[in-house]
């Protein structure tokens, strides 16, 4: 969603902002716009479009200042236009603001200052907010800048992170965060403001991550000053060092960030479980579940909550879960949740799956199962978000930054984990035998290689296929048991990237209706693996092929019944029936990226989307 980047320093504020916007690009926008601290009168340029966009309208303002900022804007209030876009200047033109969020009060504010006298130029919730500000400003002239910004900020609701610069204060940036993240990097003589690290890890490891709340001054001379923008409390700034760097979001020679991604999943599997998963003594070693195993053991159930791809890796944690651990699970959509008033207990234990950690409906839900009473738990790939800091304990899935729109690495070590949960949990409450547990945390341990050799394999063939799909409208995407997930996500991934309408389904319920669909022009895919209801699957595919629909099959290497009547046959690695989804996620992925790039697609970001949901 929306990307803030802020700079104040001895460098060409232009050039760090620009780079900054790049870096968060993949977080998905619709229109950037870029503003610098000028002498008496900010230098301001926005455009709908990219960051290439507003390069082309902005060029000759490099060089010009060391201070500045920048926005790249997903629409919410107002179309993508050149108005709509961020910075947006208060009526006396000194108040710059960009914002990430969602002002809910945003119009009876409007209205209050529309009767004071205050014109608006765009249909935006955060021009009400800029004007505010001078609203605040104008009425006592003894306010100071920050202070008026903490004034504002009490009077909205919502979700924001702001940046705000004044042109009577240069060199100060003003910034304030409620529900949206917002970093500070801390580098030498200079300071970074960012929507997340990204664009800041190259010149410095050292950040402060604004909390829930909490507002702060930041300039050369005094530093950076955090407080409460309740009571304008002083808070001690906690500085957290990045464990990541600039290689690892970098394409590094692929053509998409998804590609790189995609063949990355042989070490983030690997890195996931690193250090926790030792098959020589048999045990697996995973803090946040280790210190908390009675509370998992007793829960009444468990709940998972997610959005998206990391729902589907609940579907098949709750499988997992059931299967090893015995442990009642339900998941749930985390819009549903949050709204549907549930029944939570406090024996229940909340688990939360999100790669970004930050998908506003998931913390939502979040935060209500916490106010009733049940243990939350956290499964967050990226480390220090507001998910992961607000969970009672958790487990990072350690995939590395996911810069592509549609989640790939981050899905299959979100099911790294949660195998390692289940099966830790089963070996635990003595619902998982030891001869079982040895054999399947040794099968766990071989995925790395599995997934490297299914990469090999696929690669060439998945890309071939999908010339012969490019042109298709529909895709039905199949599967049973653990891989009814995958038939989920494999259609997620396509409808995603390539604009294609897909669907999946658990394969036996075709026949309540999809079958409706089948002719000769509607390609299905089929995950048939051989561990896993297969005589099933060869039923359907028999009725598909009665009805001359096209199958594309994922068999196991050596598979005979399936492939004979398939028009299309992908191989993979045998593996355990409960980890085939991570092994079977590859070529689906790889379907859906090679149509994607055949048809044009962007493929990194597609229309619409947004890497990071921050709002509801
Ligand atoms: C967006 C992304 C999806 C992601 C979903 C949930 O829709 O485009 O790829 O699965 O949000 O995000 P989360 O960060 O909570 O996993």
């Amino acid at each position: 969603m929306c990307g803030i980047v802020g700079y104040t320093g001895f460098q060409d504020a232009y050039s760090v902002v620009i780079n900054g916007l790049r870096r968060l690009e993949y977080r998905g926008y619709d229109s950037a716009g870029i503003v610098l601290d000028g002498q008496g009168a900010f230098s301001m340029a926005k455009t709908k479009g990219k960051v290439d966009d507003l390069v082309a309208v902005s060029e000759e303002m490099k060089g010009k200042a060391t201070v500045g900022m920048g926005h790249t804007r997903w629409a919410t209030h107002g179309v993508p236009s050149d108005r709509n876009s961020h910075p947006h200047l208060s009526n006396n033109g000194k108040i710059a603001l960009v914002h990430n969020g969602i002002i809910e009060n945003y119009d009876t504010i409007k209205i209050m200052l529309t009767e004071k006298g205050f014109t608006f130029q765009s249909e935006t919730d955060t021009e009400v907010l800029v004007n505010l500000i001078q609203y605040f400003m104008d009425l006592n002239p003894e306010t100071d800048f920050p202070s008026a910004v903490r004034y504002a900020l009490n009077e909205v609701y919502g979700a924001y992170a702001i940046t705000v610069m004044h042109d009577d204060f240069p060199g100060l940036l003003v910034v304030g965060r409620l529900g949206s993240p917002l970093a500070i990097g801390l580098g030498e003589n200079e300071f970074f403001i960012a929507s997340d690290a990204s664009p800041f890890v190259e010149f410095t490891k050292e950040a402060i991550y604004l909390e829930e709340g909490h507002m702060a001054t930041i300039s050369m001379e005094h530093g950076v000053d955090i407080r409460s923008i309740a009571d304008n409390a002083r808070i001690e700034p906690a500085i957290q060092e990045l464990k990541f760097s600039l290689e690892q979001i970098e394409k590094g020679g692929y053509e998409h960030f998804m590609l790189k991604e995609i063949f990355e999943q042989p070490k983030s599997v690997h890195d996931t479980m690193r250090g926790r998963l030792l098959v020589d003594t048999g045990i697996i070693k995973m803090a946040g579940i280790f210190d908390h195993l009675e509370r998992f053991n007793n829960a009444g159930r468990i709940i998972i909550i997610a959005c998206g791809t990391s729902w589907h890796a609940g579907l098949i944690g709750e499988y997992l879960i059931e299967e090893f651990a015995r442990i009642n699970v339900e998941v749930e959509y985390a819009s549903e949740f949050r709204y549907r008033n549930p029944i939570i207990s406090e024996k229940d234990v909340v688990i939360a799956i999100s790669q970004s950690g930050e998908t506003a409906d998931t913390m939502a839900a979040l935060k209500l199962a916490k106010e009733r009473g049940a243990f939350i738990y956290g499964i967050c790939n990226v480390v220090d978000s507001s998910i992961a800091r607000i969970t009672d304990a958790g487990s990072y899935t350690h995939a590395g930054p996911e810069i592509g729109v549609a989640s790939t690495k981050a899905f299959t070590a979100q099911l790294t984990v949660l195998s390692m949960i289940a099966l830790k949990l089963g070996k635990h409450n003595g619902t998982l035998g030891n001869a079982e547990f040895m054999s399947l945390i040794s099968e766990l341990d071989a995925l790395p290689n599995k997934i490297e050799e299914t990469l090999e394999n696929t690669h060439e063939i998945v890309k071939e296929i999908s010339k012969d799909f490019v042109n298709s409208q529909n895709f039905l995407y199949l599967g049973r048991g653990y891989n009814y997930p995958s038939a989920l996500e494999g259609a997620l991934k396509l409808k995603e990237i390539s604009y294609i309408h897909a669907e999946g389904y658990p394969a036996a319920e075709m026949k309540h209706g999809p079958i409706a669909l089948i002719d000769e022009n509607m390609p299905i895919v089929i995950i048939a693996p051989k561990k896993g209801h297969y005589d099933k699957i060869v039923s359907n595919v028999q009725e598909i092929k009665a009805r001359k629909g096209k199958v594309i099959a994922v068999v196991n290497k050596g598979d005979v019944q399936v492939s004979s009547m398939s028009d299309y046959v992908i191989e993979i690695p045998e593996t355990s029936e409960c980890f085939s989804p991570i092994i079977a996620a590859l070529p689906l992925q790889l379907l859906a990226y090679y149509i994607a790039v055949y048809r044009g697609a962007n493929v990194d970001q597609p229309r619409n989307l947004a890497k990071s949901v921050t709002v509801e």
